[in-house]
């Protein structure tokens, strides 16, 4: 596009003259974006072509007792509601005894890949034979896991085609993602595999399918602790069981009862500075694990309780990468009184399962739009510019009209400056 060539090497007050200059944004416009808060010299080393801040909330989900400890969660979203029904399902389950979540492992998987094998069997035999050379190499490209406790454990191959390999590279990354370090792994061990084994790399990059870190989350709430004014806990407990059998069976709904737990879960992986997209990419990948698309979460009905559980991977790290660099990390982490990366991941799985009870408690009762009614009124009153002291009053009156569109709102907020 002209006039931004080289934007990369432009000062930071240029870039943002040149989309004044090019008639993307008005100086109105590129004023907001120079005004928020922001460290230029973080923001330029983080990503490329840096102009400002894009902010997002961030709450304080309540409630979460998960093994018997007790949690603030910081979650960041734009959504209304994700946070009062984290809490409220949190609430629910805290009633009953709280969450109990467990991490078997907490290993990364990374994969070289070959292409152009004539005989995959022969030489998958080959390179598994030489699985400790691998193990000593891969070490060595990255000492510093090694004197952490961690480093490369395993080393698998499996035929994907009869002319196509992957040797899968298992390492215990610690408090890590291990993005980075399991690159450096496997590029070390790609280089010789082709010089020792003659072979022809595809690719080496690390697996978002984390399938050796698995989280697992669940809880049991007594029917009775379920009821709704004159709705019995055990019609409601009955009716989340069906639903969740829907999303066992039908992708259409499976699809927006996992979306509802990537609300939650997707708060807190922001809040606490880790990869989103890696998490939504194996969570998903995860509820095709059986090549149907799948609810990531079970509810039960067993003797008189609703159980639920949740399983899926979750590679969430406590120091490195973004982690260690962008602001509010640090703060969030002190919130959640983190010990390390496997109670990171166990509160994330929770925050998951409490969002899609409480979900599901709504869906199954008064339906979703009753209780966020407010919520999302509230936001349709700041989006037709009602200032924070309007913004109760554009709620009450627009709440008893037929029409709840930005229309009327637009008309309530007339009415009422019209009124003073
Ligand atoms: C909305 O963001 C999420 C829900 O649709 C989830 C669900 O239907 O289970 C309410």
């Amino acid at each position: 596009m002209n006039g931004f060539s080289k934007y990369y090497q432009k000062d930071r007050q240029t870039r943002l003259n040149i989309l004044v200059e090019q008639q993307k944004l008005s100086s109105a416009e590129v004023e907001k974006l120079a005004q928020a808060e922001l460290d230029f010299e973080l923001g330029d080393t983080m990503i490329e072509n840096y102009l400002t801040q894009y902010q997002l909330p961030e709450g304080l989900a309540l409630n979460y007792v998960i093994d018997g400890k007790e949690y603030l969660i910081p979650m960041v979203t734009e959504e209304p509601s994700v946070i009062a029904a984290a809490s409220h399902g949190a609430q629910l389950v805290k009633k009953s005894g709280g969450f109990k979540a467990q991490v078997k492992e907490r290993l990364m998987i990374g994969q070289i890949v070959l292409e152009q094998v004539s005989d995959a069997p022969t030489l998958a035999k080959k390179i598994k034979q030489q699985q400790d050379k691998l193990l000593t190499l891969a070490n060595e490209a990255h000492p510093s896991i090694v004197s952490r406790g961690g480093g490369a454990r395993e080393l698998n191959v499996r035929i994907l085609a009869p002319d196509m390999l992957s040797v899968d590279l298992v390492v215990d990354v610690k408090e890590a993602m291990g993005a980075n370090m399991l690159n450096t792994m496997l590029e070390a061990c790609a280089k010789y595999l082709e010089e020792e084994l003659a072979v022809e790399v595809l690719l080496s990059i690390l697996s978002n399918y984390a399938t050796r870190c698995l989280v697992k989350v669940t809880c049991e709430l007594p029917v009775e602790n379920l009821t709704k004014g004159e709705i019995s806990g055990a019609k409601i407990a009955q009716k989340i069981a069906s639903a969740s059998r829907l999303a066992q069976l039908d992708p259409y709904r499976a699809t927006t009862h996992n979306k509802g737990i990537m609300n939650g879960i997707d708060a807190v992986v922001i809040a606490s500075g880790n990869d989103w997209r890696a998490v939504e990419a194996g969570a998903h990948a995860y509820a095709a694990r059986d090549e149907q698309y799948r609810g990531l979460s079970t509810w039960k009905l067993k003797g008189g309780k609703l159980c639920g559980e949740l399983e899926l991977p979750l590679p969430l790290a406590t120091v490195g990468g973004s982690v260690s660099i962008v602001p509010l990390v640090k703060i969030n982490q002190r919130l959640l009184e983190l010990e390390d990366a496997k109670e990171l991941e166990k509160i994330v799985a929770a925050v998951g399962l409490g969002q899609n009870l409480a979900a599901l408690y709504a869906l199954v009762t008064d339906g979703i739009q009753k209780g966020h009614m407010k919520l999302q009124l509230k936001s349709l009153a700041v989006s037709i510019g009602a200032k924070p002291q309007e913004v109760s009053q554009v709620v009450e009156k627009i709440l008893a009209k037929k029409a709840r569109d930005s229309a009327t709102a637009q008309q309530i907020l007339a009415e009422i400056r019209g009124n003073k």
